[in-house]
């Protein structure tokens, strides 16, 4: 039997996952900047360790020269999002890239069709094409998505199910199944007050992004010279911030933007 280089095999799995949150995190980065909403609150990946991987294989009785033709979650990216709503968004953004930079293989809805153990996430199981030095390779990947509540449920449950071993005691058992229950009952109520939560988050952000902006336009002052003035900006900006206003701020940056224009400042940053 040959013997598998592990670190050669995982090597475009590790490459996919990368490829894959950096895609993901990008996109969570343009909603922010557009300040909107972003579906997407986190993204992870991870790799299978190789000994989760002969675990597997021993426990679905697959040979260990099959495992990289018959295991479809090597490669996991994990999404979590705020909001129920969310996951179909983010679902929708996946679909709308079918046949461009991944081909959808499956898609599982167990939030509509939730596990008998109340494990909820939505998961579409993908092929993701990289380019190594030695080559092209598809990659299958699982991407779970979910919400931070059915997150937080899973890991718990996932934790209790490694310790007992899949031999969980009844009185546990129906307790994780009522805790199940009762975090969808936090997802749900959440749901209600989503546009709200998101108009407070909006406006967080734009203050945040204007903050930028004017800090950006300040440093510019510098970079071209302009010392007393950056310094009478930057006295002007802490009293403005303190205030904190948003519409005085605002104002306050489009006079720095005026000043830019006069100075002729090419914008750096
Ligand atoms: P497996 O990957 O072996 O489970 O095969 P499958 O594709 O038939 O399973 P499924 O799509 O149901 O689940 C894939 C992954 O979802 C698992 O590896 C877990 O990460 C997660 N998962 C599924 N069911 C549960 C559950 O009851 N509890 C927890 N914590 N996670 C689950
Ligand atoms: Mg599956």
């Amino acid at each position: 039997m040959s013997i598998i280089n592990w670190r050669e095999e995982l090597f475009p799995y590790k490459q996919a996952t990368d490829e894959l949150y950096i895609k993901f995190n990008s996109i969570k980065k343009e909603y922010i900047d557009l300040e909107q909403h972003s579906p997407i609150e986190l993204v992870q990946t991870r790799v299978k360790s190789i000994a989760s991987i002969i675990d597997k294989s021993n426990k679905r009785d697959i040979h260990l020269t099959k495992v990289f033709e018959k295991l479809e979650d090597i490669a996991g990216v994990r999404i979590i999002c705020k909001f129920v709503e969310d996951i179909y968004k983010v679902v929708q953004l996946i679909r709308d890239r079918d046949g461009k930079d991944l081909t959808i293989k499956e898609e599982e809805d167990y939030i509509n069709n939730t596990k008998s153990s109340g494990y909820r996430s939505y998961h579409i199981t993908i092929k993701y094409k990289v380019i190594t030095a030695t080559g092209a390779k598809e990659i299958p990947c699982e991407i779970q998505i979910r919400t931070m509540a059915m997150n937080f449920w899973a890991t718990i449950e996932h934790s209790l199910r490694y310790k007992y071993n899949g031999n969980m005691p009844t009185h546990l058992r129906e307790k994780i199944e009522a805790c199940a229950e009762a975090s969808f009952k936090l997802d749900t109520e959440m749901g209600t007050i989503r546009e709200e939560i998101i108009e407070t988050q909006k406006v967080i952000q734009i203050k945040e992004n204007l903050v930028y902006e004017i800090l950006k336009n300040i440093q510019n002052l510098y970079y071209i010279g302009k010392i007393e003035e950056m310094n009478e900006f930057n006295k002007e900006f802490i009293d403005l911030y303190q205030e904190g206003d948003i519409e005085k701020l605002n104002k306050f940056n489009n006079k720095l933007h005026t000043m830019a224009t006069l100075y002729k400042v090419s914008y750096i940053g």
